[in-house]
């Protein structure tokens, strides 16, 4: 651990010490993978126009999310399944998120209950929810939300089916027993071929979802809801009209539909159209303090960590996690410190390029 200087190299930590079907479903994305490699290289396109002569010797990377104040703009993602990376799971990612002062949103998928993670953690929690088929399940699950102190509901509107993502269908991984629907339905299923995750996903999910469904959510919480896994201002637009307190600029980790534009690339269209009437937050592929600054430079208010999350616990732990969060922390601050911005209000639009941009 001590050797290690960037988050990256947490991946490798976190492929020798996980069993290779472990490895794959946090690694992987959908078909070709395209989307996957990209989400990372998009942002190594775009470059920043630093300022100098700037007073940098106090750097505040503080936010507020929600009203939520926040260490730094980083939050951590929803992904499922912590206790296939660590035995202690997501207690020990939500122990971390207290430790660094930031939001962890929890998953639906979570090895852990809800209640589990809401007793070891002070930290402000959001529940990620799929909607299944059977609707009661989720509206059960958002009370259960609601009553263990969660501070709002994000629904993942990027599953209708799951992505084909090969290597899970290659090793047949398992969908693990999660004990939030103990009692309810079991998630631990073994096809005879391909993969449980999406055997358990076609049997569960409900595929008809639709923008009218927002208001159903809205029966049923008073929480604040943001939704997760734009990608265009068409339905960035459409999220703003339903009334969402946020969105979430996502292509689910290239899990879902590859050749789905890199997130990065879409993020300044969608920030346009919202106007600043809703919060946008952005994920994907951000794996330097650089990532975060060029996500708020065009628009996101904060960034949401996925991958490096999992492989910083798989590695070590709550330590694990608690030194992803760090470095990148770290990596922002000097970040801001060297393109001339002491607060975050500060970052703007004129402090990085595009591709598309000529000087
Ligand atoms: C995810 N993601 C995800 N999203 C969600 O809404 N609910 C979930 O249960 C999961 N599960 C999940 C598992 C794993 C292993 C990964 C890698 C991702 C997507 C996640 O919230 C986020 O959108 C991406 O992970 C962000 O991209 P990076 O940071 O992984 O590049």
């Amino acid at each position: 651990m001590d050797q290690i200087v960037n988050v990256n190299e947490f991946q490798e930590l976190a492929k020798k010490a996980l069993p290779k079907m472990y490895y794959d479903f946090y690694s992987g994305g959908a078909e070709d993978q395209h989307t996957l490699k990209e989400n990372e290289e998009a942002f190594r396109r775009i470059m920043f126009r630093p300022r100098v002569l700037v007073d940098v010797s106090k750097i505040d990377m503080s936010t507020k999310i929600l009203g939520y104040p926040i260490s730094a703009p980083i939050m951590i993602a929803p992904t499922a399944n912590h206790q296939l990376a660590h035995p202690e799971g997501e207690t020990a990612t939500a122990k971390a998120a207290a430790a660094s002062n930031t939001i962890m949103i929890v998953s639906y998928m979570a090895s852990c209950t809800i209640e589990e993670v809401a007793s070891i953690c002070n930290a402000v929690r959001f529940l990620q929810i799929y909607v299944y088929k059977r609707r009661e399940v989720t509206a059960q699950m958002v009370k259960r939300a609601e009553k263990a102190g969660f501070k709002a509901i994000v629904l993942t509107v990027d599953v209708p089916r799951l992505g084909r993502r090969e290597a899970d269908i290659k090793n047949k991984m398992i969908s693990p027993k999660l004990r939030n629907f103990e009692g309810l339905f079991s998630t631990e299923v073994r096809p005879s071929e391909g993969s449980g995750v999406e055997a358990f996903a076609s049997r569960a999910l409900d595929a008809s979802l639709n923008w009218k469904d927002i208001e159903w959510l809205r029966s049923i919480t008073k929480l604040p809801i943001l939704v997760k896994g734009i990608l265009t201002r068409e339905d960035a637009l459409k999220a703003v009209e339903a009334g969402v307190e946020g969105i979430v600029v996502s292509n689910h980790g290239a899990r879902q539909l590859d050749y789905s534009p890199a997130t990065i690339t879409v993020l300044e269209e969608i920030v346009h159209v919202v106007g600043g009437r809703i919060p946008v937050l952005f994920d994907g592929g951000v794996r330097r303090g650089t990532d975060v600054f060029k996500a708020l430079a065009l628009g996101a208010q904060a960034v949401l960590i996925g991958r490096p999350i999992v492989f910083g616990l798989a590695a070590n732990g709550e330590d694990g996690v608690r030194k992803v969060i760090d470095m990148l922390k770290n990596e922002f601050e000097i970040t801001m410190a060297l393109s001339g911005c002491p607060t975050i209000n500060d970052i703007t639009r004129s402090h990085v390029r595009t591709p598309d941009e000529r000087l």
